[in-house]
């Protein structure tokens, strides 16, 4: 199964390094877009970690994802100063209008709504990152137009 031999060699490439469950996991889902289940018991024995504990580390950090994601990618600030200026309002703005919740990906596949904190681009807040690109400044109308544009 290409998941589990395309795991394997990513484990034997990175074992011998200093803490190597994160470049692993980051490997992993750089290979796959995200992290398959069945990924993670392979990590975990290599490791000699329990299946629990990489899950629970997948799930802590808010980079890995254990589902594919849409074509896109939107990342919402919601650090403190994103915060103080409304981002939170504007999250649920969006999130209702794409009809998602957190880390969720739109009926068509289109776009899938990450949480960050904080993109380094507090002095333009409420920030967010399409794709890789940042935007700050935002609101109603400009992330409108983002999601129209990565609707295209
Ligand atoms: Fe949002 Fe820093 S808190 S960019």
């Amino acid at each position: 199964d290409d998941v589990l031999s395309r795991t394997r060699a990513i484990i034997e490439e990175h074992r011998l390094s200093d803490g190597p469950l994160l470049p692993i996991l980051h490997a992993v889902q750089e290979a796959f877009g995200f992290i398959p289940e069945d990924a993670k018991p392979l990590v975990a024995s290599a490791l000699n970690l329990s299946r629990a504990e990489v899950h629970g580390v997948v799930s802590f950090y808010h980079d890995f994802r254990s589902e594919p994601s849409g074509r896109h990618v939107l990342k919402l600030c919601r650090g403190e100063a994103c915060q103080s200026m409304g981002a939170d309002r504007l999250a649920e703005e969006l999130k209702g209008l794409l009809d998602v919740e957190w880390g969720g990906t739109t009926a068509d596949g289109a776009v899938t709504v990450e949480p960050v904190f904080c993109l380094g681009l507090c002095a333009c807040a409420p920030s967010a990152m399409l794709d890789g690109e940042v935007y700050g400044r935002l609101d109603s109308e400009s992330c409108n137009a983002l999601i129209a544009e990565a609707r295209r």
